[in-house]
Formats: structure tokens, sequence, C-alpha cells
């Protein structure tokens, strides 16, 4: 077996190359973990909320603890957002019975479970398309 004794560490120029690039890399990592966040809250920003009666209510009243991104993820029936908005009141939500109501109703209209496939408003339309 070979000694080390001949003065010969094992490679220390190769090992401390090692060590900076492990730290860049470290670095680096660091740096995207903490953009990470940033770009989600851009992202969440930009999108925009269909406009209508309760939007203001949504943005005043559910924004308070958490990101609207949160709730416009979802997607439920006029029952499942009823449900979801009492469980909201019950971790301390405010706002009157009309504009969580209204809430409701907004978020019911725009956030429903499926999109529905909307049909052509008129006839002008359905000819347009050749549908009889
Ligand atoms: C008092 C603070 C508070 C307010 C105000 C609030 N929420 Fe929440 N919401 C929470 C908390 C806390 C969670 C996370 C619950 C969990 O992790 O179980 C949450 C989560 C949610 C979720 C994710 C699904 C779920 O049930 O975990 C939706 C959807 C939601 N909220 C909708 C709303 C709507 C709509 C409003 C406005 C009527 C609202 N929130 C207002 C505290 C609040």
């Amino acid at each position: 077996m070979k000694s080390l004794e001949d003065g010969t560490p094992a490679s220390p120029i190769a090992s401390t190359n090692q060590n900076e690039f492990s730290s860049i890399m470290e670095q680096y990592m660091k740096r995207i973990a903490l953009l990470v966040p940033f770009v989600a809250c851009a992202l969440a920003q930009a999108e925009d909320l269909p406009s209508g009666k309760g939007k203001d209510l949504l943005e005043k009243i559910c924004a308070e603890c958490h990101g609207l991104d949160v709730i416009v993820s979802q997607r439920a029936d006029k029952d499942g957002w009823a449900a979801i908005v009492d469980s909201m009141v019950a971790r301390g939500a405010g706002g009157s019975k009309e504009d969580l109501d209204t809430i409701v109703d907004y978020l019911a209209k725009n956030f429903a479970p499926q999109k529905k496939i909307e049909k052509a408003p008129n006839a002008a339309v359905d000819a347009k398309r050749g549908v009889r």
C-alpha cells in the first residue's frame, strides 16, 4: 500500500475547487429559492379577477389572511362556496351576511367547477358558424 508520507497529500487543488464549486452552487440554489415566492406573487397579482358584483368585496374581505390566489385556484358550486365562506367566517372573516352572500354568488358564477361551454348568444352567430 502506498503511504501518503511522500509529501503528496491527496490532491489539495482538486478538493479546493470542489469545495468552491459546491459553495457557489449552494449560493445559487439559495438565490433561486429566494426568488420563487416573488415570482409566484408577481404571477398571482398579474391575474386579474373577472369583474362583477362582489369582486371588490372579495378583494376587501377575503384577502385579509391569504392571497386571492388561494381562493381563485379553487372550483366549487354555490353550495361549495357557501361552505368555504362559512368556514372562513369561522376562522374570523368579517363582513355582513349580504356581503358574504354577494361573495358566494360572485365565486359561484366565476369559479364554478367546470367552465360551461358558452352557447352561441344568438341566431346570427349560429348562422356564421353554419349551425342551424
Ligand atoms: C380570518 C382569516 C381568513 C379570512 C378573512 C379568509 N380566510 Fe380563507 N383561509 C384562511 C386560512 C387560515 C386558510 C387555510 C386553511 C387550512 O389550511 O386549512 C384559508 C384557506 C382558504 C381556502 C383554501 C381551501 C381551504 O378550505 O383550505 C379558500 C378557498 C379560502 N380560504 C377562501 C376564502 C374566502 C372566499 C374568503 C372570504 C370570504 C376567505 N377565505 C377569507 C383564513 C381566512
